[in-house]
């Protein structure tokens, strides 16, 4: 979705936001822009398409010259990607950028027309931007004509803002969408997101909802909406440059890919007391763990995977009902939970507005809420009951793959110790689960020396196919959900994921020799089952990738290719199994010559509905 950056300091500030917002590239966008203090004037720059447009139009038609300015990215919503509906938006003396939606932008307008003012752009933030200029015109006085505004705003909005009046000073207001004011040494800066602005400074302030930032090169003030000023605590981030650069890999994806070992340590090592998990620091109680009566895991998209694998995991050891909900639907359908219930909301952005509304609907009902997130200091992580931050350190790439890793083990140690908690499983096997799980993060490297020249070979395979299935049972079905999403995402391949069982009630008149399947068969319980539905495709034509534990027996004509993962503890092998699924799909990617990290039409956080 959009990004926002905003530079005061002594260095060329077009320079200082066009790097910032390719930090925030990963987040997704079509449009891009900035507007610069030049000579006591604001002066804009803004075009449609990527930064490298935003560039060249710099190159040809003048750079803005100055000291302190704001950027934005553009991801469109409220008219098509255009130069004119780009971002910085003005009114005579106010320019602004916007993240977010303004829910009641038309009733504005009209407002605003009646009141003789012209609108250029179709969106919901040039209203915010002649809203605020005209509160300014009455009241003169920056924070004034900016409470004004945004008391009359419905929706989500984080802002940067300069006035004409006020060189070289920028303002910041927020509301749901994110946004930070990162603290330097004669410098300061605003930012959606850490990552814009890491390079300059790892101190930063979190804005909570309508507090409003004024920074100048010298300090930066925080007020809130009553215009009292307030104290902000200083937090630091505890990652470096290295964790948003590619380090010699050519797509953050296979960099992230390659990241997950470490993620998994990073996620799991900090909980194992005595060889056995412990949440207690998270809120997490055996006592609270007993009093559950039913779990619903709501999130979206891959992180709405992780919550499949959590449900057979949970299920099976704790012996717990689990629904996984897309939050989307779960948002909208009245759901029945209360008091008793536990809701997990799983977010690596921690900003996803259908996860965020699900979590606040669960909330209201009654239920207790537990946040696992990525995004330290993110809405969900601060408004949840319990958090369990997963560690995996900045995700760049829109494609989600080291977060969705650590999401899975978030779900091992919780399932351990809830089995646990319920008298379902003894302190043995508590103890063994556990230090298997500390295992997996060896297991998953050797996953990646040994399958990734494989998974190369069959992407090439699969690089001019229409269509594709993944199949599965269980663990396997979980896990397949998760393969076909990576590989549609990013090679914009059509696939499915089905329970192999089902196959044979509609699907199978899809196979033909044009349709590779995917057959995921990890697990010993439903192997010989998964086989029968391989012979299945297999006799209508269909050319099979096989996905099993090494030492499987396989007969040569059941599969084209077996990829074969090192036999582990059954439980745990979707942490192993999901590394070639990541890199059939990222290979495919690369071979179809695809934006890999910032495919067509996505966002990294989704903060609209
Ligand atoms: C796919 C992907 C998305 C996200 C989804 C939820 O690779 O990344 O499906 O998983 O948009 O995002 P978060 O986890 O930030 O709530």
């Amino acid at each position: 979705m959009c990004g926002i950056v905003g530079y005061v300091g002594k260095r060329d500030s077009a320079d200082v936001l066009v790097d910032a917002l390719k930090k925030l590239e990963y987040r997704g966008y079509d449009s891009a822009g900035i507007a610069v203090f030049e000579d006591n004037k604001i002066k804009v720059a803004k075009s449609k398409g990527k930064l490298k447009d935003l560039i060249q139009k710099m190159d040809t038609e003048g750079k803005p010259q100055g000291t302190a300015g704001i950027g934005h990215t553009r991801w469109a919503t409220h008219g098509e990607p255009s130069d004119i509906n780009s971002h910085p938006h003005s009114g005579a003396k106010v320019t602004l950028v916007h993240n977010g939606i303004i829910e009641n932008y038309k009733e504005l307008k009209d407002f605003l027309v009646k009141q003789g003012r012209d609108f250029l752009s179709d969106t919901d933030t040039e209203v915010v931007a002649q809203l605020l200029d005209y509160y300014y015109a009455k009241i003169k006085e920056p924070i004034s004509a900016i409470i004004e505004t945004t008391q009359e705003l419905r929706g989500s909005f984080a802002l940067g803002i300069v006035f004409e009046d006020y060189p070289n000073t920028v303002y910041a207001v927020r509301r749901e969408s994110p946004l930070i004011v990162g603290i330097g040494q004669g410098e300061n800066f605003i930012a959606s997101d850490v990552p814009a602005i890491i390079k300059y400074t790892k101190d930063y302030y979190l804005l909570e909802h309508d507090e409003i930032a004024v920074l100048s090169p010298n300090g930066v003030e925080v007020f809130d909406s009553h215009s009292q000023p307030i104290e902000k605590e200083l937090k630091t981030a505890d990652w470096d440059v290295d964790a948003v650069g590619k380090c010699g890999y050519p797509h953050y994806m296979i960099k992230e890919i390659n990241e997950q070992p470490t993620a998994i340590r990073n996620t799991v090592t900090p909980r194992i007391k005595d060889g056995m998990p412990c949440l207690e620091e998270c809120n997490i109680t055996p006592e609270m763990l007993r009093g559950i009566r039913n779990i619903f895991i709501v999130a979206c998209g891959t992180a709405m995977h992780s919550g499949m694998v959590g449900k057979y995991v949970i299920e099976e050891l704790a012996r717990t009902a689990v629904t996984v909900d897309i939050a989307s639907e779960f948002r909208y359908r009245n759901p029945i939970i209360g008091e008793g219930d536990l809701i997990i909301i799983v977010s690596q952005s921690g900003e996803t507005a259908d996860s965020l509304a699900a979590m606040r609907l669960a909330k209201e009902k009654g239920a207790k809420t537990l946040a696992i997130v990525n995004a330290m200091g993110s809405t969900i992580a601060r408004e949840a009951d319990m958090l369990i931050y997963t560690h995996a350190g900045p995700e760049i790439s829109v494609a989600s793959t080291k977060a969705y890793m650590v999401q899975l083990s978030v779900m091992y140690l919780f399932a351990f110790e809830l089995a646990y908690a319920k008298g379902q499983i003894d302190e043995d096997k508590l103890k063994y689960y556990t230090s298997k799980l500390l295992e997996t993060s060896e297991r998953v490297a050797d996953v990646i020396a040994q399958t990734t020249e494989l998974s190369q070979k069959i992407s090439t395979k699969l690089v001019t196919a229409d269509s594709l299935l993944y199949i599965g049972r269980g663990l396997d079905y979980a896990l397949s959900m998760e393969g076909s999403l990576k590989l549609k995402e990013i090679s914009y391949i059509h696939s499915e994921s089905y329970a192999a069982g089902e196959l044979k009630h509609g699907t199978i008149s899809l196979i033909t020799p044009e349709m590779p399947v995917i057959a995921v068969a990890t697990q010993s319980a439903l192997f010989e089952k998964t086989v029968s539905n391989i012979k299945e495709v297999k006799a209508r034509g269909a050319k099979v990738i096989m996905i099993c534990q090494e030492g499987c027996d396989i007969s040569p004509d059941i599969a084209n290719y077996v990829l074969r993962v090192p036999a582990f503890e059954e439980i745990l092998l979707p942490m192993l199994v999901c590394v070639p699924l990541q890199l059939i799909a990222y290979y495919t990617s690369v071979q179809r010559g695809n934006d890999v990290d910032q495919p067509r039409n996505l966002a990294k956080s989704v903060t609209v509905e």
